[in-house]
């Protein structure tokens, strides 16, 4: 793994911006993995920003979410398709036709996460997938314990992750309980992946990716296992780590 730190947040954001827009230039349509979270949020205002300076365009480029809460629907305000769209889709001129988000409404659960592995397959893979990672280890929504093979799944959230969450909902009795989520293998499938983390709170996490052992009691510990990883990381983040 590759690694980057960065002097705070807005430098790991403009790092990872960079690498979005080389991405997209390599590529006659490239297909982007995009992230929700807090992380990711200084990205997308970068990239909102390149596009409107006519540094970068979207017409061509396709992307696919890693993840979706079960049960709300698209426009729900605490859903991750609502929060893409407020916050990336809408304001570089990204057509719904080439956005896709995991669907957690429809009903039948097995269904969407087939068709979403499909989806992925027929667009030729992610070529660059932007991660977060969880405080305990996890990736998109595979929490400890999800096995290395898995692809896009229903899982039930740690408590870990409700508590983490709770801070965009009304209250903790409010976040879902299931979400649907692309699983490890599908993620690793990806061409490239650059991994984002800021915070103190980020640093034992990111002390065990780089250091710990390679196991699925730690999730994001599969991608040591992947060729082409970049780690963006601020020095908070990285405060754990040894150089
Ligand atoms: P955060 O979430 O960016 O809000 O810290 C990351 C994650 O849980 O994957």
């Amino acid at each position: 793994m590759k690694r980057i730190k960065t002097k705070d947040y807005v430098e790991m954001s403009k790092r990872a911006c960079r690498k979005v827009i080389e991405a997209i230039e390599r590529s006659d349509q490239p297909v982007l993995g995009l992230a929700t979270g807090s992380t990711p949020e200084g990205l997308y205002d970068c990239l909102i920003e390149a596009y409107k300076k006519g540094h970068v365009h979207f017409g061509n480029v396709t992307t696919f979410n890693l993840d979706e809460y079960i049960g709300l629907s698209p426009d729900d305000e605490n859903s991750y398709h609502y929060y893409m769209n407020e916050k990336f889709f809408k304001h570089v001129g990204l057509p719904t036709s080439q956005t896709n988000v995991p669907k957690g409404n429809t009903g039948d659960n097995k269904r969407a996460c087939e068709d979403y592995e499909a989806l992925i397959r027929d667009a030729g893979y992610v070529d660059l997938q932007i991660l977060g990672i969880g405080e305990n280890g996890h990736i998109a929504f595979n929490e400890p314990g999800t096995p290395f093979e898995s692809r896009t799944q229903v899982v039930d959230l740690t408590e870990s992750t409700k508590n983490a969450n709770a801070r965009f909902f009304d209250s903790i009795e409010d976040v879902p309980t299931k979400a649907i989520t692309m699983g490890l293998k599908s993620i690793m499938e990806s061409k490239e992946i650059v991994l984002l983390a800021s915070g103190v709170k980020k640093a034992d996490a990111m002390a065990k990716l780089i250091h710990g052992d390679v196991s699925e009691a730690f999730p994001a510990s599969i991608l040591r296992n992947h060729p082409n990883v970049t780690i963006i990381a601020d020095e908070d983040a990285l405060s754990k780590v040894r150089d």
